[in-house]
Parts: structure tokens; C-alpha cells; sequence
């Protein structure tokens, strides 16, 4: 029940790569925001297309002219009868208004609406910062061609060269990345290139050219673990890199959400269109569909909408979905099949489906379908003008994807297929940088204008930015351990961001024109080997940290040739004969002053008290708490016998009150001072609050260096113990609940019911108590604070804690609110509904909330509930407790609910359990149930 957090702030750095993330998220939103709304607002500016005449260019055209290819796999596009239907109305941006749209290689402040499409593409100037401009050869410019392809960005220099993209939905989210090329002889050398293309720190796919004209598409959907998403190329040696347009769309729900996986599209196909193809604004997510037909079928189609009553869960166009095929003959199945021509490459499909015929009473359409000649799929019934996707993501591999539908004998009708989607499966193998790595060395990148060629992730994939080395251990991670930036003409002071490189162990920055002091954080770097900082203009001298790091010869320090540096005392600035004489003449002083203070509070004090200031309406209550002298703490805890828990600050023992009441005894430690300062806190809370939900205190020590608080003993350990001992009975729902709402009364109690209030500062399910009940108790009040004044909306205070409860808002501004025991509260709700801690160390680290999100978003309540409960809870009830404590959970602190609206939402998922349980117990279910009524127990609270 001690406390962690110390251990937790050595570990802050280890645990660094989970916070920052969700902090970025919430530095960049407003960033990335600026970024879309300036695409958007550049977009209204419609008429004046700059330089450019507005000109008449068929999209489907392009189909005719050059073959347009989808991850190498060539689609026929022939397209005659359809006429655009184009009218020049508003832009309407629906799902794509987030979307951005990169004309690679137009002029920095170019920007246009597509005329297709209407949809606005910038330049690329302010994603990327290296590469040429260069427009195709006039030879393949035509007025048939989109006009994005008309520029492209070449990379001459450079390795790698990446493009930064910060969505304003951040990371964790599902988006669509399309990355389009042709060559069109833009440099007048004939020559294709091949290179290959990565998102993030993973390879997508090497880009390859039949011919100049050839128009390339590579499109993935991907799930960025960063909020950046980096689209870099890789100058394989064989050609100039680059790019003619890249876009990015996001999927607002989750349908092609994948685990830490990307999907590369391998086929998006128009099953029995006769039309052109088919993109924004058709499909409103902007996925691009190609006319398919199959041999040894009709194409046939409806005048009527599809989904026309509510969109499908895949947002399918109805353009696409109101054309389908059936075989010819009745009879036959639907068979046809893909070459890959790769047996390794594993594949999702996804085959979308719609009834387009009014079925007449005595008519049936059911099918079955296989998959290279296994069964994936029986009795599918497509519903009358409304989308069914079949999207088992059954992985299927082979050199060739044979696929067959055939009816089921009952069926009256042939089978039809509308829509398909095929996609390859790509594994993200390599983790990209850790995030506080990548902060770091951004900043250090920006603040002294390193080199253009650092871009992209530096560490990844397997190459680090010149100057840098990285550790890699298997999936984990890198992280950058040596840093050179010597000789690089280096200005200014030295950054505090080179002590958020924490693996950093080499680090040279030699030979620059660094000023200023020689800043102490560098000793902070657990790992630092080697510092040279030789032939700079550092002025000081070498600050206690670094000096005791040199002398214990764990650092090899070198600070030669700063003239102004003093090396080894004595130092000229400092008066060495004045620095003995001040210290002797303080020490002295200050010993004279404890013995005063000593004597005084001896002989004033007898029965001394740790508290400094009582209130009134609580000083009846300071009477229950009684004073025990060190030999009665031997007594109760039996010469400290069995010892139940231990932390930071000191160890609990297990002990029995001369009436027979089991206590916890908690001892400070001799050397912990900060602990003292802690202990003390507690003591003055313990002794102001009193409530039914909070840890009660029975009586403390204090004698000499013995320091220690009892209180009441809690049989059943803390919830933390309790939910993660499988070998304990799992807790039930209800019980869950029950607990939950006890927690709720405690806070609510802290915030609202004390003045001035208080806050906790510290909620986890290690500080959560159970007693033999299981009724629920908040204890250690060693960080809580006195949120004092009305009309201050926030107290500004040092950050303490513990890593994965903490508040993001409270921990990146040290602004300190009661929503900060909120935000706690929600993940050890989140931990009552899923049985899993805070941060989910098998799973990479994983915080709670980024574990839960994603199966919510999915619906897939199953997965997130503790597994241990069995299924035995009203689904209505978790829902709303999940409910409730995502609400707890936004990084912005006004947008939580107080704790007494939490309570009120945690008693009504209580009631619903409880009626669930008792209309199961009324079935006839033979089920003990200690069924209390939350509202009934609770009583008149203690205030
Ligand atoms: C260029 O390559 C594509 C794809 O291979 C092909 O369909 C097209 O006919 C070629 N165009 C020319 C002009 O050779
Ligand atoms: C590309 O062509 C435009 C005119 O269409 C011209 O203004 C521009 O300078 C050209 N850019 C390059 C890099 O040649
Ligand atoms: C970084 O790695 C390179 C290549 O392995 C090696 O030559 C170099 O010495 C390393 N630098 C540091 C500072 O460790
Ligand atoms: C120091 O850096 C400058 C450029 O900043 C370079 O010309 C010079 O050679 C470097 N000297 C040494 C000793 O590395």
C-alpha cells in the first residue's frame, strides 16, 4: 500500500514511450488542425486556380490512355458510356474533410481542386524539406491527365528521403495512404527507376515502371503507432527516387482495422460495372474501385440506391454496389481466380454483396463460397438493396486464389457477387524509434538546424540518421545510444532535450561554437560513457554531477580548449578561502538552530503531534485518533513480526490492538526524508477526513526516528493484488461494481465533502483497499493536497503520481484539478472491467486506454471484459461502466465529469446488474447473492 511512485519516477524515462504519445496527441492535435483546415480553407479559394486553366480532363480517360496499375497488378479500365455527371456545386467534403491531398513537386504556395474529384491538393513544400521540383516531359503532359501527375518531387540526394505527414487524428487510427508516380521522363533521361517505398519504418513496396507513361498506385491502409506518419522512398541504386502525388484518407470507424498490421491493396474491384471507375465523391472515403467482369458471366444492375436507408458498415458506394454478376447459366457457380504468383503473401478478402432483384415469394438466392476449394463462407443470403460484407479476414495464401461461388441447393437463384476487396497482409515487424527518443532529437534537430538529410524515423528501418547509432533489440523499440554532432558549426547553449535521449552513451559535440555554462542535466543520463565537448566556447566549470560522474571514472568527460572553461579548481571567479569560512560559519548556525527548535518542541510538546494545523469542525474527531507510544507499536505488531507490505517510504506490519482489532502498522523508514515530509501530510488528512470510503486511521507513533501510523487492518489486501492473483476467486461484476461505487463515494467525499477540498493525487488500484467485505477503502493520502480557494480554478503544483494513472493535462502543465483524480479513477474502473493493470506489460507496454480503445471502437465488448468473469454480467451494465470511465479518460481535464456524476452513473450500472441478477435468480437459477442495494447501504455520509 506504500507508495510507488518513487520507484515510478526512476522509471519515468522507461515508461517515457508510453506517455508521450499521449501527450503528443494532444500537443500535435492543434498543430496538425492548423494543417487541415489550412488545406481546406486553401481549397475555398477555388476560382483563382493559380496559374492554371481550369481545363476539361476526364478522369476515366486516363484509363484509355495509360493502363493504370494498383500494387502491380494491371486492371483493365475501359470506360465509354458514362458521362460525368459534374456538377460545379459546393465542395462537400464529408468523410475526406480530414483527408490531405499532396501534389508532389507544384510550387510552394500552388494549390488546386482537382477537377474530377473536387478534391484540393496542396504542395508538398511543407511536408517535406528536400528533393526537386520538376515537371514531366511535355511529351507525356496531356490534357487527359490528372493533373497531379503533371509534377513530381525527384530525390537526387540522399538515402532516404521521407515525407512527414501529422494527421489530426494522431496515431491509432485507421488510414488509407495512396502514393501515385509516373515517371513521364521529367529528367530527359529515359531511364525508369526502381526504389522502394516505406510507411513508417516499414516497407510497403518497391515502385517499378513498364514504361514512362505508366501510372503507379500504391495504396495501404495502415494503422500508424506514431502520430506522424512518414512516407519515405529508398534510393535502391537503381534510379532517382520520387513521387508525383500522395494522399492520405482516414477511416472514421474501424472496419479495416487490423492487429499492428497494414494492409497493401492488391484488388479493389467493381464486380460487373461497365463503367469507369469509381472514387470520391461515389465512395466518400475516397477508395478508388476498378470496372471488374469475369468470364462466363452477365453483368446486370439496379436503377435504385443502394443502402439508401443508412450507410453500410464498410461505407460501400452504391455505385459500385448496384452492379454485380451472375454466371450464365443458372446453375453454374461463380468461379474465377488471381495469380499472385507468391505462395509466402497472405491475403484478407473482403467480398461485398446486395440482393438487386425483387425476389417473388416462391424465389430464393443463397450461396456458399470456397476458397481454393476449402469452404470460407455457407449460406450467404445478400438482403434486398442493402450491403452485406463477408469479411471473415480468413488469411488465404497460395501462388493462385481460386475463388468459387456456387448456389446451395435449396436456392432458387444463382449466386452474384457485387464488390470485392483483396488486400496483402504486412507484418510490421520493426517498431519505430521510441517517441521520446524521436521528441528529443527533433528538438535537437530544429534548435541548432541539423542537416536536411535527418528525416524520417531515426533510427529505422535499420539504418539511423548520419551521426547517430541506435540499439536494436528485437521488436522493441530503438533507441538512440550515441549521438556525433561534431564539427557541425553548432550555436547557443547546450539543450536541456540532449537529457531526453535516456539510452544516449556517447555523445560528442566537439569542435562547435556551444556557449554558455556547462549545464548539469547531461549528468542525469544514466548511461553516458563519453562527453567531449573539446574546442567550444563553454565558459563555468564542471558542475557537481558531471564532476562526481569524472571522479568515479564512469564518464570520460573532455572539455579541452574552451578558453573560457575552468577545468580543475581552483577556478579564478571562485573565492576559494571565503567558500570554507561561509560553509563552516552556515553549518554552524543552522546546528544551533535545530538545537533550539529541538529543545523547544521537546519540552513545549510532550505528547507531540504530528499535526500542524487542525480545523474545528474535524477536531472531534482528532480524539478517536489515539497516540502510541514505540513500545505499545512493538506490542501490537508483535516485535514487528509479519510484515505485509512494503514501499518507497517503509514497511506495514500486521497487528492486533490490546481489544483484539487487527491493524496495519506503517513504519517509516530511518533514512527516507522525503518520506517523513509524506508521513506527515498523511497523518494531517487522516486526521481531517473521515468516511466510510476512506482508509481509517487508528493512531500513529512518534517518537525519535520511530515514526508510524496505524490504521484499520484491510483483510482482503489492495484491489491492485486482488485483480491481478488468479488464484484468488475472480470478483464478480456486481462486486466490481460495488467497489467501484465505494471509490466513487470516497472521491466524491475528498472533492466536494471536505473544505477545503482535497485531492487525492495518487488513485490506483495499489491505494484501493478491500476489508473482509470487500467494501472498498481509499488509502495513502501521502501526496493528497488542499485545493484551498473557490475562485482559483487550478492549483500549479510539481507533478507526482503514478505512471499510467497519471493525468496527461496535469502532467505536461502542472495545472492540478480535482479531474485529475478523475482521470485516475477512470483507468482503475477500466481495470475493475478488464481485469488488466494500468499498462499492459504483455503487451509491449501497452496503457490501458490504448488496449480498450481500439476493441471498443470495434463493438467487441467480449474482448475487453475480463475474462475471468465468464459472461456472468448484464452487457448493459459493463457497457455503461465502460462507458463511464472512457468519459473519465479525454486529456482534456474540462471535458471529464466530476466525481459526483460519475457515482451517479456507477450506481445506475449497479442497479441494472442487480435487476439482471435477480430476474436470473427468479428463472430458477440457484445463485448466492449478498444482493445490496447500493443506495440503501450507502446511509448518511460522514462530512
Ligand atoms: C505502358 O505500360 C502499360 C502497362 O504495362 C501498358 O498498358 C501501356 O500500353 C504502355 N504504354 C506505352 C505507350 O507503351
Ligand atoms: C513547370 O512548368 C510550369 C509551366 O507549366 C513552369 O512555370 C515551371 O517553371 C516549370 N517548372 C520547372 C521546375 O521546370
Ligand atoms: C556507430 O556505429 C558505427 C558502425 O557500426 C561505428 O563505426 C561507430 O564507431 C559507432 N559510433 C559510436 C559512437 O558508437
Ligand atoms: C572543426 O570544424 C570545422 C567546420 O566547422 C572544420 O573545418 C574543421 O576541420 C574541424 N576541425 C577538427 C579538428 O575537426
Amino acid at each position: 500500500m506504500d507508495d510507488e511512485c518513487r520507484g515510478a519516477w526512476t522509471l519515468v524515462y522507461k515508461l517515457w514511450f508510453i506517455f508521450i504519445p499521449v501527450l503528443t496527441v494532444f500537443v500535435f492535435t492543434e498543430e496538425s488542425t492548423v494543417l487541415a483546415s489550412d488545406i481546406a480553407s486553401l481549397g475555398d479559394s477555388e476560382p483563382d486556380l493559380i496559374g492554371h486553366k481550369p481545363a476539361r480532363r476526364n478522369l476515366h480517360d486516363v484509363a484509355k490512355e495509360s493502363t493504370v496499375l494498383v500494387s502491380d497488378i494491371t486492371l483493365l479500365g475501359d470506360s465509354e458510356t458514362e458521362l460525368i455527371n459534374h456538377k460545379p456545386a459546393r465542395r462537400k467534403l464529408d468523410d475526406v474533410d480530414s483527408s490531405i491531398s499532396i501534389d508532389c513537386g507544384i510550387p510552394e504556395d500552388f494549390h488546386y481542386a482537382d477537377v474530377k474529384t473536387e478534391l484540393h491538393y496542396a504542395s508538398d513544400a511543407g511536408f517535406i524539406d528536400t528533393g526537386l521540383n520538376k515537371n514531366i516531359s511535355l511529351q507525356y503532359q496531356s490534357e487527359t491527365l490528372q493533373r497531379s501527375l503533371m509534377n513530381v518531387r525527384s530525390f537526387p540526394q540522399g538515402k532516404r528521403n521521407c515525407y512527414t505527414i501529422k494527421p489530426a487524428e494522431g496515431k491509432d487510427t485507421v488510414y488509407l495512404i495512396r502514393a501515385s508516380f509516373m515517371y513521364g521522363n521529367y529528367d530527359d533521361r529515359d531511364q525508369l527507376p526502381e526504389f522502394e517505398l516505406y510507411v513508417g519504418v516499414n516497407s510497403w513496396d518497391s515502385v517499378k515502371f513498364d514504361n514512362a507513361s505508366h501510372i503507379v498506385m500504391k495504396e495501404i491502409i495502415h494503422v500508424p503507432l506514431m502520430d506522424s506518419v512518414y512516407v519515405c522512398l529508398l534510393n535502391t541504386g537503381s534510379g532517382t527516387p520520387f513521387i508525383s502525388a500522395l494522399e492520405l484518407r482516414h477511416f472514421h470507424d474501424s472496419s479495416y482495422r487490423t492487429q499492428s498490421r497494414s494492409l497493401l491493396l492488391y484488388k479493389r474491384l467493381d464486380v460487373g460495372s461497365t463503367g469507369e471507375m469509381v472514387r470520391y465523391k461515389d465512395d466518400s472515403y475516397d477508395r478508388i474501385w476498378f470496372p471488374y467482369n469475369m468470364p462466363n458471366c452477365v453483368p446486370f444492375d439496379t436503377p435504385l440506391p443502394i443502402d439508401s436507408l443508412g450507410e453500410s458498415d464498410y461505407k460501400l458506394p452504391s455505385r459500385v454496389m448496384k452492379t454485380a454478376v451472375k454466371p450464365l447459366n443458372d446453375r453454374d457457380s461463380l468461379d474465377f481466380d488471381f495469380e499472385t504468383g507468391d505462395s509466402t503473401l497472405e491475403f484478407y478478402v473482403y467480398m461485398h454483396f446486395a440482393e438487386l432483384e425483387k425476389l417473388q415469394e416462391n424465389q430464393s438466392r443463397e450461396f456458399d463460397i470456397q476458397i481454393n476449394g476449402l469452404p470460407w463462407k455457407n449460406s450467404v443470403v445478400p438482403n434486398y438493396l442493402n450491403s452485406t460484407t463477408i469479411d471473415t479476414r480468413k488469411l488465404v495464401r497460395g501462388t493462385k486464389l481460386s475463388f468459387s461461388i456456387s448456389k446451395t441447393s435449396d436456392s432458387s437463384l444463382p449466386p452474384i457477387l457485387n464488390a470485392m476487396e483483396m488486400y496483402i497482409v504486412k507484418d510490421s515487424l520493426q517498431a519505430p524509434t521510441d517517441q521520446g527518443d524521436v521528441d528529443a532529437i527533433i528538438k535537437i534537430k530544429s534548435r541548432y538546424a541539423v542537416d536536411k538529410t535527418w528525416q524520417g524515423d531515426p533510427c529505422a528501418p535499420r539504418t539511423c540518421w548520419d551521426g547517430l547509432n541506435c540499439t536494436y533489440t528485437g521488436y522493441d523499440p530503438p533507441r538512440i545510444i550515441s549521438l556525433d554532432l561534431s564539427s557541425r558549426g553548432l550555436l547557443g547553449n547546450i539543450d536541456p532535450s540532449f537529457a531526453d535521449l535516456r539510452e544516449l552513451q556517447y555523445l560528442d559535440l566537439s569542435n562547435n561554437s556551444l556557449t554558455g555554462q556547462l549545464p548539469d542535466f547531461l549528468s542525469e543520463l544514466p548511461l553516458l560513457r563519453f562527453l567531449n565537448l573539446t574546442g567550444n566556447k563553454l565558459s563555468g566549470s564542471i558542475p557537481s554531477g558531471l564532476m562526481g560522474r569524472k571522479n568515479t571514472g564512469s564518464l570520460d568527460l573532455r572539455v579541452d580548449k574552451n578558453p573560457d572553461f575552468c577545468q580543475s579548481p581552483p577556478c579564478k571567479k571562485e573565492k576559494n578561502f571565503v567558500v570554507p569560512l561561509v560553509a563552516a560559519t552556515v553549518s554552524f548556525l543552522a546546528i544551533l538552530l535545530a538545537l533550539v527548535v529541538y529543545w523547544r518542541f521537546k519540552r513545549k510538546q510532550p505528547d507531540v503531534k504530528l499535526v500542524v494545523k487542525s480545523h474545528d469542525e474535524e477536531g472531534s474527531l482528532e480524539s478517536n485518533n489515539r497516540h502510541f507510544t514505540y513500545s505499545e507499536v512493538v506490542s501490537i505488531t508483535n516485535n514487528f513480526q509479519t510484515v505485509i507490505g512494503k514501499g518507497g517510504f517503509g514497511t506495514v506490519y500486521h497487528g492486533y490492538l490490546a481489544d483484539g482489532t487487527q491493524v496495519a502498522v506503517k513504519m517509516l523508514s530511518t533514512s527516507s526524508n522525503q518520506g517523513s515530509k509524506q508521513f506527515r501530510t498523511e497523518a494531517q488528512f487522516l486526521m481531517r477526513v473521515h468516511h466510510r470510503n476512506l482508509a481509517s486511521f487508528v493512531g500513529y507513533c512518534n517518537e525519535g526516528t520511530n515514526i508510524g501510523l496505524i490504521y484499520e487492518y484491510m483483510a482482503n489486501g489492495s484491489l491492485q493484488q486482488h485483480l491481478s492473483d488468479k488464484t484468488k476467486n475472480a470478483l464478480s461484476w456486481k462486486e466490481r461494481l460495488q467497489i467501484a461505487v465505494d471509490v466513487a463515494h470516497g472521491l466524491e467525499y475528498l472533492h466536494y465533502g471536505c473544505k477545503p477540498p482535497i485531492i487525492h493525487r495518487d488513485v490506483k488500484s495499489a491505494n484501493i483497499l478491500l476489508n473482509e467485505d470487500l467494501q472498498a477503502k481509499i488509502a495513502d493520502f501521502g501526496f493528497s493536497r488542499d485545493f484551498p480557494l473557490e475562485n482559483e480554478s487550478h492549483l500549479s503544483t510539481a507533478v507526482v503520481g503514478t505512471f499510467g494513472y497519471l493525468d496527461p493535462e496535469y502532467f505536461s502543465s502542472n495545472r492540478l484539478t480535482e479531474k485529475s483524480d478523475v482521470y485516475s479513477f477512470g483507468i482503475v474502473l477500466l481495470e475493475l472491467i478488464t481485469g488488466r493493470p494500468a499498462i499492459l506489460r504483455s503487451h509491449e507496454n501497452t496503457h490501458i486506454v490504448d488496449w480498450v480503445s481500439p476493441n471498443l471502437a470495434r463493438g467487441d465488448i467480449r474482448s475487453i471484459v475480463d475474462p475471468r468473469l465468464q459472461g456472468s454480467f448484464d452487457t448493459n451494465s459493463v457497457w455503461k461502466a465502460l462507458e463511464t470511465a472512457m468519459a473519465c479518460l479525454p486529456s482534456i481535464s474540462i471535458q471529464r465529469p466530476t466525481m459526483t456524476q460519475v457515482l451517479i452513473e456507477l450506481k445506475e450500472c449497479s442497479t441494472i446488474e442487480i435487476a439482471h441478477d435477480e430476474t436470473w435468480r427468479m428463472e430458477g437459477n440457484t445463485f448466492e447473492t449478498n444482493s445490496v442495494d447500493p443506495e440503501i447501504e450507502m446511509g448518511p455520509q460522514a462530512r
